[in-house]
């Protein structure tokens, strides 16, 4: 007879799990959560946490959702998964709901935020040629410096990063990077290479890079330049979108509607991999079926998530938390800045999304504060060495953002 294990883990069995019997493919802070509420996780010994990461901003509407989560079960008890060989019920409704949401004529359904930048590389491809009438194998997609659009082979090819990069090659032909916020480098690209682009893929804040928040003006200025050239501006808004920015969507900020729109992350809230290509039906029906999917794109329980996912965004005013809210974070982490600028050395962002750069100091990084703040209760990673981002649930309040505040003063004040 087998025995039920009951006992539960602790903080080291479960480091050492990990560790020996998964591939070292992430570093995480050392902290082994088990349960989530809101802006709330707590670790396996029962300490409780902020978490000022949102699981890189899939979280936007708090951890385990009350209504998303009953959404998931509820269809999860009903119908998971038909693939896409038949209809079910409840995909046609998520595509009618969806693309009203965001103004679309069509969605293209698929799991992961990867997944979802792909449909979109294939089809700016598909459309080129079909379409704009780009010579066979000639198509360009052109992208920023310094991006992060995932981890695939063709997306990786569109990284300058060398961790992403090394030892991935060989790697996919027909992709050119211009330097992000910087309209010139894109005139001169497109002045060069317009008739052979098809795509220029941008994230409208770049996220992983460190929270850069490009000069006002320069998406709409982008998107002049694309449509001046009839190359496709693509967003994507897979971890700015979904109010994180203060806004529904970053591109909202200079109203600036993309040919075509990527999400993922905050899609379902955290629950499930719901990511989705948005365009209207001159570029979405290039494709034809057999020529692109996913066994569990669109299936039942991610479209209830979905369409519930975004209900909530709308009816909790999420955006709207986030740009009020943000305001004060960002004011109040450059008072920090002021008074420790020995220590940190910028900050920046938009909405609840923000970064703090800090100075090396005795061998000290933005590692070692990220530990200090888990040890002060504020969950927080690094990124890019020096960068610290801050990224809570969107439906943190005023009064829990202060004390987060004070965590992250003390923690400076202390380095
Ligand atoms: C802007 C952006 N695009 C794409 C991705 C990839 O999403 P996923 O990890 O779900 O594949 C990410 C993930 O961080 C992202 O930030």
């Amino acid at each position: 007879m087998s025995t039920i294990m009951t006992n539960k883990i602790t903080a080291k069995q479960a480091i050492e799990l990990e560790d020996k019997h998964g591939a070292h493919n992430y570093h995480p802070l050392p902290v082994v959560l088990e349960r989530g509420e809101g802006v709330y996780v707590w670790d396996v010994d029962g300490k409780q946490y902020f978490d000022f990461l949102a699981a890189y901003s899939a979280v936007n509407q708090g951890h385990c959702h009350p209504k998303i989560v009953s959404a998931l079960v509820e269809q999860a008890q009903k119908l998971t998964l038909t693939s896409r060989a038949f209809y079910n019920d409840s995909l046609g409704e998520y595509e009618k709901f969806i693309t009203a949401y965001f103004g679309f004529d069509k969605v293209l359904p698929m799991n992961t935020g990867a997944e979802g930048v792909e449909t979109a590389l294939k089809l700016a491809r598909k459309w080129a040629y079909e379409k704009k009438g780009v010579a066979e194998n000639e198509a360009k997609i052109i992208v920023c410096k310094n991006n992060f659009h995932g981890r695939t082979i063709s997306i990786v090819s569109a990284s300058n990063d060398p961790d992403a990069r090394q030892n991935f090659g060989p790697f996919t032909p027909g992709i050119m990077a211009v330097e992000y916020n910087n309209v010139a480098d894109l005139e001169k690209t497109l002045n060069e290479y317009g008739k052979t682009s098809a795509a220029f893929l941008i994230e409208p804040i770049q996220g992983e890079a460190g929270v850069i928040v490009p000069d006002e003006g320069y998406l709409k200025k982008c998107y002049d330049l694309c449509k001046a050239h009839n190359v496709l501006f693509i967003a994507d808004e897979i971890q700015s979108g979904l109010g994180r920015t203060g806004k529904r969507l970053a591109c909202d900020h200079e109203g600036v509607h993309p040919d075509m729109l990527i999400l993922g992350k905050a899609l379902s809230g955290g629950t499930y991999p719901v990511s989705a290509v948005l365009a209207n039906d001159d570029i979405m029906l290039c494709i034809k079926p057999g020529q692109h999917g996913s066994t569990y794109g669109g299936n039942p329980m991610a479209c209830k998530v979905g369409i519930t996912a975004l209900t909530v965004l709308k009816e909790e005013k999420l955006s709207e938390n986030s740009e009020r809210l943000g305001k004060i974070l960002l004011s109040e982490l450059k008072a920090i800045q002021a008074s420790h600028p020995e220590i940190v050395k910028a900050v920046r962002g938009k909405g609840l999304w923000a970064a703090m750069v800090i100075n090396e100091k005795n061998g000290k990084t933005a590692w070692d504060v990220c530990i200090d703040l888990m040890n002060n209760g504020l969950l927080a990673k690094p990124t890019h060495g020096d960068t610290i981002r801050f990224a809570p649930p969107l439906v943190i309040n005023e009064e829990q953002l202060m004390e987060c505040v004070s965590i992250i003063r003390k923690v400076i004040k202390n380095f």
